[in-house]
Order: C-alpha cells, then sequence, then structure tokens
C-alpha cells in the first residue's frame, strides 16, 4: 500500500470531512480497510471497516451495546431528541429491545406488506405520469422522496391531507443523528419531534376510538398490540408507541429514498448495466441487492463497548464506542469479488446494508419492494433518461444519497 493511502487513513477525522470525501469516500474506506481496520479517532471512537469485523460485533450484542443513553445524555442533554432516541427499539438492548422487536414485526407481517403493493404500483406510476406530462424531472424531489413518505403515511394510515409536514419532521430528526450537530441543527430536531408527537398523540387517540383494518393497518395492529387488544398480551407503552412511529417514519424515509436516487443514479453512470436490466428486467432482485451494496444508503451503525473485547486484533476497554462503517464493509474484497465493480447480477451478495444480527433491518422487506417497484418501472416508462446536470450530495455522512438530480427523460 503506498505512502498516500497510508496518510489518508493516519489523517482521518470523523468530525473534518472533506468535500472531496463527501463526493467520493470510497477511497477514504479502502484506505483505512487496508492500512488500520480498527482505526481509533481523536475523539476517542473506533471506526471499523473490514466486513468481518462488522459482522461480529453486529453477532456479539453481549460486548456490544446498542444502548446510547450515556451517549446521547451529554450530545442531547434533557430534552425531546433525547427521549425519542432512547425510546427507539434501535437504540436499546435486551430485554425492552427483544418486546418492542417482537411487536413491531408482528406488526410488520409479509402479509402486511405485500398488500401494499396494489397501492405502492399505484403510487409508483401516478409519480411517473406527472413526470411524464412535465417532460423532465428532479429524481428526488419528483419520485424518490416523494415515495417512501407515502408509503409509511399508508402504512400507519395517516390521511393524505395530513402527511405535509412528515418529510421535514423526519429529515431534522436525522439530521440530529450526525456526528457533529450545531447548536441550530439540534433546535431543528427537537421541535420536529415535539412538534410529531403532538400529532401522534391526536392521531393515535383517533385510531383508539375508531381501529382500523389490523391486516392493513400498522397503526392499529401496534396499539392493540399482540393477540389483537386480548387482555393477557404484550402491548407498548404510550411513550414507546409515540416513540417508535416516529422511528418507523424516519427509518424507512431517507433510507429508501436514498435507495431509490442511489440506484437510477448507479444505472445511469453505469450504461452497459442500466442496458442489461432493460434487457433482463427479471435481473430486478439482483440490482437492488447491488445498489444496496455499492452505494449504501445507511453507511454507519454505532455501538459500545460493555466489556474488554478483543476485535481484529485489538482490545477494546469498556465504554469504547465503536463506529460501524457499512460503506466500507460492502466494498471489503475479502466478501466481495472486484468490489468496486457494478454488477446487478452480482451473487452471492450478502451486503450489510440492513446490518445483520438483533438489529437487522425490520423493514428491509418494505425497502426492497419498495426499491423493485420504483426503479423497474421507472426505467421501463423512461428507458433513455439520463442525468442532466450535476447532481447534488445530500451532504451527511451517516445517510448516503443525493439532495437533488436533475433528468432527462429521453
Ligand atoms: C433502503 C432502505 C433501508 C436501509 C438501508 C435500512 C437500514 C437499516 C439498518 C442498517 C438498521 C440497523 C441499525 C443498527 O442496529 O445499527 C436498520 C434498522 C431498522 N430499520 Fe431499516 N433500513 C431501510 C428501510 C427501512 C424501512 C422501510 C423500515 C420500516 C418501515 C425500516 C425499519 C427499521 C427498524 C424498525 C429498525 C430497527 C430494528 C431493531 O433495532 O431491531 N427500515 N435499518
Amino acid at each position: 500500500m503506498n505512502a498516500s493511502a497510508k496518510a489518508l487513513a493516519a489523517s482521518f477525522d470523523l468530525e473534518k470531512l472533506t468535500s472531496e470525501f463527501y463526493d467520493d469516500p470510497y477511497p477514504t474506506y479502502r484506505a483505512l480497510r487496508e492500512n488500520e481496520p480498527v482505526k481509533r479517532l481523536a475523539s476517542g471512537t473506533v471506526f471499523l471497516t473490514r466486513y468481518d469485523d462488522l459482522v461480529s460485533t453486529y453477532k456479539n450484542t453481549k460486548s456490544f451495546s446498542s444502548d446510547k443513553k450515556r451517549e446521547f445524555a451529554p450530545k442531547y442533554g434533557d430534552t425531546p431528541l433525547y427521549e425519542h432516541h432512547t425510546t427507539s427499539l434501535v437504540f436499546n438492548d435486551p430485554p425492552s429491545h427483544t418486546r418492542v422487536r417482537r411487536l413491531i414485526m408482528g406488526a410488520l407481517s409479509p402479509r402486511a406488506i405485500a398488500s401494499m403493493e396494489g397501492d405502492l404500483i399505484k403510487l409508483v406510476d401516478g409519480l411517473l405520469g406527472a413526470i411524464a406530462a412535465k417532460g423532465h424531472c428532479e429524481l428526488i424531489e419528483d419520485f424518490a422522496a416523494s415515495i417512501p413518505i407515502e408509503v409509511i403515511g399508508n402504512l400507519l394510515d395517516v390521511p393524505h391531507e395530513e402527511r405535509g409536514p412528515l418529510r421535514n419532521w423526519s429529515l431534522a430528526i436525522l439530521g440530529a443523528l450526525e456526528p457533529v450537530v450545531s447548536a441550530e441543527a439540534a433546535a431543528r430536531g427537537n421541535k420536529a419531534v415535539t412538534d410529531f408527537l403532538a400529532y401522534l398523540e391526536t392521531l393515535v387517540a383517533r385510531r383508539r376510538a375508531k381501529p382500523g383494518n389490523p391486516d392493513r393497518d400498522v397503526l392499529t395492529r401496534l396499539i392493540q398490540g399482540e393477540g389483537n387488544g386480548e387482555e393477557n398480551g404484550e402491548r407498548l407503552t404510550e411513550k414507546e408507541l409515540l416513540h417508535n412511529c416516529i422511528f418507523l417514519l424516519n427509518a424507512g424515509h431517507e433510507t429508501t429514498t436514498n435507495l431509490i436516487g442511489n440506484g437510477l443514479v448507479a444505472l445511469d453512470r453505469h450504461p452497459d448495466q442500466k442496458q442489461r436490466l432493460i434487457d433482463n428486467p427479471d435481473l430486478i432482485k439482483t440490482a437492488v441487492e447491488e445498489m444496496l451494496r455499492y452505494e449504501s444508503s445507511n453507511q454507519l451503525g454505532n455501538r459500545m463497548t460493555t466489556e474488554q473485547v478483543e476485535l481484529g486484533g485489538v482490545m477494546l476497554e469498556a465504554g469504547t464506542s465503536v463506529t460501524l462503517c457499512i460503506g466500507a464493509a460492502n466494498r471489503d474484497p475479502a466478501q466481495f469479488p472486484d468490489p468496486e465493480r457494478f454488477d446487478i447480477a452480482r451473487t452471492p451478495n450478502r451486503h450489510l446494508a440492513f446490518a445483520t444480527g438483533a438489529h437487522q433491518c425490520a423493514g428491509m422487506a418494505l425497502a426492497r419492494l419498495e426499491g423493485a417497484i420504483a426503479i423497474s418501472r421507472f426505467l421501463s416508462r423512461f428507458p433513455n433518461y439520463a442525468v442532466s446536470g450535476a447532481p447534488v450530495r445530500g451532504g451527511r455522512v451517516r445517510f448516503r444519497g443525493f439532495s437533488s438530480v436533475p433528468c432527462a427523460l429521453g
């Protein structure tokens, strides 16, 4: 490995990222993987880039905790953001995590997800029709971002006329998870949690008074809990219910927008793979997996050691904060032959875009369905589409995607 890669790895600081890094983080990730795969950053956090090290960390819930109370107390203080994040299932350990996850997985059943397909196709075709009428499109605003918010709105059966603020609440809450949070971003995040909670309280009260169809309406399922509301079934507390509804909206929003946006841009940048998908539409499933691997929309995960533990030959003390770099692991040549190549038929493709282990994404079947329907229908309606100006990156390190992509329809 040459000196410049060593220097790149040595100077890496998650809190001082350059515009080159936001543009293309993969040379840095490679330099880290090859030179300092278990890298201690100036902040004290340990940054992991090897596939095997991520898998061991995700699978070892005894030594690596997801509970963020200790880390978030100084970051957020006693605020709505603190209450929100520390009540979300993703930032909890067993037994609380196990209980809440069982209820959420029960609500996001394969039947509930399969029943969404018809509405999803209608939604996507409606957006494609509006884009065709316009003659050009802004890929993120007009298409990618419009899908997940409606899908999760449908999932919780939020009335259409009340969906307006959801996207900005979600962006503000997730923005406050960045490694560095300005006072202004924290204030935006806190206001978003407060407004979102106030809205959900009214929505839940209405749904309790008039329950929906539990086969289709995840909110009704979550309110009723296990056993469809029978006395002895497990249920979420009110606080768990509200914060985990916010979490569901957030978890499924920016990530899926980025999957669709990143996927369509990757096809545009790899015309051979685009043509291959046009000629072989059945490859859409493996294509979506490759999009998830190649430009993972959620690039970073976090854990905290609960005890002294060895990882990749390095001894970590108890209380060490660990950042798992999914974007780097998904291009590790030890797991993926020729990892920089975008290959829509790649098999096997055991990427970590949805993580693995106890906290593996609870919405991955839904995300895959949204990605496959959105991308395949866009491509079949506009096979000659082309990115027509410089795409603008979202400017986040945790969630990788574009905020705008001008696009000609051909
Ligand atoms: C492309 C889209 C998506 C990506 C890349 C993604 C990625 C992830 C990742 C990496 C995690 C693990 C976090 C960790 O433990 O560190 C996660 C957890 C989670 N995701 Fe997703 N996600 C996506 C879409 C969705 C959707 C559509 C939903 C639901 C509607 C969802 C719901 C969840 C939930 C509830 C968890 C927490 C699971 C737990 O802690 O047990 N996600 N997701």
